[in-house]
């Protein structure tokens, strides 16, 4: 079946309520495109709860700060549209052209030097879309977006939020499927829709591994064979971290020590790792039943995240 191709928010909103007015439910699984087998795990999840499913496939320019690498972010809509129609079941790929399109400010020369700095007056990094467009409206979640990934990027989360309260608005879904991947984005996620009572319901969905290990990512694309081969100390280590834990380690700190010195030992930078309550994500003193280990690390210039759910212990 091949997908149909929406890229108005006005045929979005229409096919969803013309849907929706047949007493069928909609799935939605936001994407920013180049997919691979994690983004299609998403998609059998979603087909599990509801009829029909949405694709969205945007790069959302708001959730990169104006150092990132929105510009080299990898895409392929062709390629993207041959996976879907190889996998079926996907009835609309939304792919609009541009989500803030209220009309562009005349740049100034201020805007430019926000943009050239990365920081407004007020010292705070902005995003890429700071300057450049007239949308100011911002949806953020104050404590689950500060710790983890939020540290060093700090308007990546308002960023996600914003963009998939849109979404959400103009696909109208009933069920939303995110992926543990990206853990703290899908508690955000999944708070947001709580607190602004959103119709929808949150679905997060288990991580997908290459054979070897390494987390499935957009950007593993832009890793070097050396580093990829690196890279793959992270999920070694945190699969140690978790057989340690189910061997009775209890202690945060020497299990964190040893999933830092592994990645370190292959050549990676540590952004963090860090031992959270899987809800809170905030640290916990010891290890138990429900936590999580998040790891960010850089290698080369490829910034890559994973994670690991402690349960059974
Ligand atoms: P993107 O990185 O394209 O990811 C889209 C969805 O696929 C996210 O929910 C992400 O967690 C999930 N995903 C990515 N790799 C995965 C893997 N290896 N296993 C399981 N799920 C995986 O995340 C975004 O886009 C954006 O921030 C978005 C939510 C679309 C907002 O712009």
């Amino acid at each position: 079946m091949e997908p149909k191709i929406i890229k108005t928010k006005d045929e979005m909103r229409a096919w969803s309520r013309s849907i929706r007015s047949q007493g069928k439910t909609i799935g939605l699984v936001p994407t920013m495109g180049y997919l691979h087998h994690g983004h299609l795990s998403l998609i059998t999840q979603a087909q599990k709860h509801t009829h029909h499913v949405v694709v969205s496939i945007y790069v959302n320019p708001g959730q990169f700060a104006v150092t990132e690498d929105l510009s080299t972010y990898p895409t392929d809509f062709h390629g993207d549209i041959q996976k879907l129609k190889s996998i079926g079941g996907v009835d609309v790929v939304f792919n609009p052209h541009d989500l803030y399109d209220y009309g562009v400010n005349t740049t100034t020369t201020e805007d430019i030097n926000i943009n050239n700095n990365n920081n407004n007056n007020r010292g705070e990094t902005v995003s890429c879309l700071e300057g450049e467009t007239r949308h100011e409206t911002w949806v953020r979640v104050e404590g689950l977006e500060k710790g983890l990934c939020g540290k060093s990027r700090p308007v990546f989360f308002r960023g996600v939020a914003t963009v998939v309260a849109k979404l959400l608005n103009i696909v109208e879904p009933d069920v939303a499927v995110f992926g543990k991947k990206d853990y703290q984005q899908w508690r955000v996620i999944q708070r947001m829709v709580r607190d602004l009572d959103f119709a929808v319901k949150v679905i997060g969905s288990e991580l997908t591994r290459e054979e070897d290990g390494l987390a499935m990512s957009s950007r593993n694309v832009h890793l070097s064979p050396q580093e990829r081969d690196q890279a793959l100390s992270i999920s070694r280590a945190l699969f140690e971290a978790k057989s340690a834990a189910n061997k009775g380690e209890k202690i945060v700190g020497g299990l964190r020590r040893s999933v830092i010195e592994s990645i370190e030992a292959a050549g990676g930078k540590i952004d963090y790792v860090e031992i959270v309550d899987q809800e809170s994500l905030e640290a916990v003193e010891e290890i138990k039943n429900g936590v999580v280990v998040c790891v960010a690390a850089w290698f080369g210039k490829v910034r890559l995240i994973d994670n690991m759910e402690i349960d059974v212990l």
